[in-house]
């Protein structure tokens, strides 16, 4: 027989532990014959076994802890002091201050010691929780709490019943045990139980003297005088536990430890509870892609469970409007709610008794009903760039440029509903039927975008590119392979020199992230305005103005547009403009700028190279419906623009400048371009890692000499191919 813990505690000091701890080890003893010993690991009451027992010379836990991971089973047995009862004893330490020293792990690894020597040990816990006594519930078959036949005793014996449930320790392994030893007379069962919330595993009859003089005699009663009413309680209270089987069951539901509930079989879901997980998803609309409770496995099924049951013990919006103003708001919140949630999972689903697993689930379920649900731990991953959710089951996320899916998941398509919902209300947008996208923005910055269904048809979708809180700086992009140092030193110049520059790129190719290196480039003194659909620029520089620009409301008004913000900031005398992205008309007022003083300003457009850069303006231009000549608007596009930059996700996952094009002029038709820099890939290695070259073409761009003008060096040879000579326009 594997070894069974029971742990005996209790909420306060003086309710009569210690007694309980030595008198049920020995009729446990009595009783089945087997072997029985009493470990002491109550810290304010060093000593108190051993008074009991008449031990006055025991080797304790703190003496042997330093060489403790040198003994084994075998070695350790000596250790235990042999009571003339047959009981071994374990005292934790000679005095309160070594006691004190004793830290959780090494205890852990003492019971780990003990259990193979013993068919029960019965741990005395002392009063409350503490990282110690924890190591010991976290293996016990049984906590018996110990509670004094008074009202207030008992309720802070319920209280702290409570609170281990709140610490993911199953009520079912809990049992109240009522000492009457300081009760005037005695106290109706009724009044018990509906103090403790059930009724009391045994109520312990008062007989002081019996008490008095088993301490003095240092003679445990149970033993001594054995038929005394006392006695004969504890040895019916054996007798029936271990008739019953009552330790094994509870040893029983011990046994689903370190198991999730998708590992451990034993978990079941009843038919009632199913029905009553029917009729909530019923209740809550179900939609086109919910599922029967049937489909859903018995986890999803047990957080189905017990958000239905939530709203019946958690009033969350009561509870906010009595902690809404405080400034440890949320914390109070998450707090009460994960008692909640503790306490139902603990009713609805009693054979998940993983206490790992169990914290696993309140912890999901409160992320659901207070927070951002499955997203909550990506955003809070570091590594994390960005977050992809395809419906309920399908979480995906980008770290180090790869994109992999996840194991989170949400409960159900409502949860994931409710998520979407408590992003985009508090920044007064709506998302339903009728306007069934949305962009938003996460308290921290990051960018949301959802869509749900109809539109999104295998459920709601949410996309999210995580703000960085400290944006990758030149170095950064450096040190990943995205550009050279060469290259950093010419666009730094290039942005001084105040040429106009457009970043192209695909979706996510790192378009912004250049942007924001680039402008960081640009000297302090300039007066800076950006402009953005949802600010995901940082400047550090002194003088900048940030604009947003705003959808319509609910009611279908008061938009702002990117061209809107253009217009506008020309008013606002800037040195600078920075526009996030030209994606619609403000392309016209774009150039505009740029070529009427506004030099030096920057862009990004969404195009796979170079050339469609050029076009892609031509054809937004085109849209702002100012009806002009397609060669009057290349005209304008080949005067306005200096520099393309090309960046690209490669196939691997990193970002990279693939090109950097000089726009040059005209010739007839067409804008002429050329590249100087390029990437150029020549295959890829085992790991799928992509190698390639990244240099000069050998061209030299014209611009370098008006960086010549200004002063600005540019470093020897940086234009010049391998094996070419360095032109003369090369040193300027
Ligand atoms: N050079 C880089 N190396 C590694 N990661 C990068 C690099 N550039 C950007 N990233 C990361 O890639 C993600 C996308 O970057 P960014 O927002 O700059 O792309 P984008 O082209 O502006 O995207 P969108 O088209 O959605 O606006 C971000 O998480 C960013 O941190
Ligand atoms: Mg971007």
């Amino acid at each position: 027989m594997a070894c069974r813990f029971v742990v005996v505690g209790g909420a306060r000091d003086g309710v009569g532990k210690t007694s309980f701890a030595v008198n049920f080890a020995l009729s446990l003893l009595k009783e089945t014959r087997k072997r029985v010993m009493i470990v002491d690991l109550d810290v304010s009451g060093v000593g108190d076994v051993a008074a009991l027992l008449g031990i006055t010379e025991a080797r304790t836990i703190a003496e042997f802890l330093p060489y403790v991971d040198q003994l084994t089973p075998q070695t350790f047995g000596p250790y235990i002091q042999a009571h003339g009862t047959g009981v071994g004893v374990l005292p934790l330490a000679a005095n309160p201050q070594a006691a004190r020293k004793v830290a959780p792990e090494g205890i852990r690894k003492v019971l780990d010691l003990a259990g193979p020597l013993c068919d029960y040990i019965v741990i005395d816990a002392g009063a409350g929780v503490d990282p110690a006594n924890i190591v010991a519930m976290e293996r016990a078959s049984g906590i018996f709490l110990l509670a004094s036949a008074t009202p207030t005793s008992l309720a802070a014996t319920r209280q702290f019943a409570d609170h281990l449930q709140s610490l993911h320790f199953p009520q079912a392994l809990v049992k109240f045990v009522v000492n009457a030893h300081d009760a005037a007379g005695p106290l109706p069962r009724e009044a018990v139980a509906v103090r403790l919330g059930r009724a009391a595993l045994v109520v312990l009859p008062r007989d002081d003297t019996l008490t008095l003089d088993a301490a003095l005699k240092a003679a445990p009663f149970v033993m001594d005088a054995p038929r005394a009413a006392l006695s004969r309680t504890y040895d019916e209270l054996v007798r029936q536990l271990v008739e019953k089987g009552i330790l094994d069951q509870l040893a029983a539901v011990e046994r689903g430890r370190g198991q999730s509930v998708d590992q451990h079989r034993g978990v079941e879901v009843t038919q009632e509870q199913d029905k009553a997980i029917e009729g909530f998803l019923k209740s809550r609309g179900g939609g086109k892609t919910g599922r029967s409770a049937k489909e859903m496995d018995n986890r999803t099924r047990l957080k189905m469970l017990i958000h239905k049951r939530l709203p019946e013990v958690l009033d969350l919006k009561r509870l906010d409007r009595e902690v809404g103003g405080r400034p440890d708001r949320d914390k109070l919140l998450r707090e009460r709610a994960e008692a909640a949630v503790a306490k139902v999972l603990d009713e609805e689903g009693a054979s998940v008794t993983d206490r790992n697993e169990r914290r696993r689930i309140v912890k999901e379920v409160c992320d659901e009903a207070l927070g951002l649900g499955a997203l909550e731990d990506l955003l809070a991953d570091e590594r994390v760039t960005e977050i992809m959710v395809n419906g309920r089951d399908n979480v995906f996320a980008e770290i180090n440029g790869k994109l992999r899916k996840t194991e989170y998941s949400f409960t159900d398509d409502a949860q994931l509903m409710a998520v979407i919902e408590r992003i985009v209300t508090p920044l007064g947008r709506r998302i339903d039927e009728k306007s069934p996208m949305v962009d938003a923005r996460l308290a921290d910055g990051s960018r949301v975008n959802a869509i749900i269904p109809p539109l999104a048809i295998d459920g709601p979708s949410i996309t999210i590119r995580k703000f960085a809180r400290e944006p990758m700086k030149v170095d950064d992009l450096v040190r990943f392979g995205s550009l050279t140092h060469d290259l950093a030193d010419l666009l730094r110049a290039c942005v001084q020199a105040r040429l106009n520059i457009v970043i192209s790129g695909g979706t996510g190719s790192g378009k912004t992230t250049l942007l924001n290196v680039l402008s960081s480039f640009i000297p302090e003194d300039d007066r800076i305005v950006t402009i953005e659909d949802a600010a995901e620029l940082q400047l550090r520089q002194p003088h900048v103005v940030r604009l947003e620009s705003r959808p319509a409301n609910i009611e279908g008004v008061g938009e702002v547009k990117i061209r809107d913000l253009v217009k506008n900031s020309l008013r606002m005398r800037p040195d600078r403009i920075v526009v996030g992205e030209c994606r619609g008309a403000e392309a016209v007022d774009m150039l505009q700028a740029m070529n009427t003083g506004h030099d030096g300003s920057l862009t990004t457009v969404h195009a796979n190279t170079p050339r469609d850069a050029l076009s892609r303006l031509e054809t937004l231009v085109m849209f702002a419906g100012l009806d002009l000549p397609s060669r009057a608007i290349r005209e304008q596009i080949a005067s306005a623009i200096n520099i393309i930059v090309q960046v690209s996700r490669l196939s691997d996952g990193s970002r990279r400048i693939l090109s950097v094009c000089e726009v040059s002029g005209m010739e007839a038709q067409t804008i002429t371009m050329q590249e100087c820099f390029a990437f150029k890939q020549t295959g890829v290695d085992a790991q799928r890692k992509v190698i390639g070259t990244f240099g000069p073409t050998g061209f030299v761009p014209k611009f370098v000499s008006k960086l010549g003008e200004l002063g600005i060096e540019v470093p020897r040879g940086i234009f010049a191919a391998p094996g070419q000579a360095t032109t003369p326009r090369g040193r300027a």
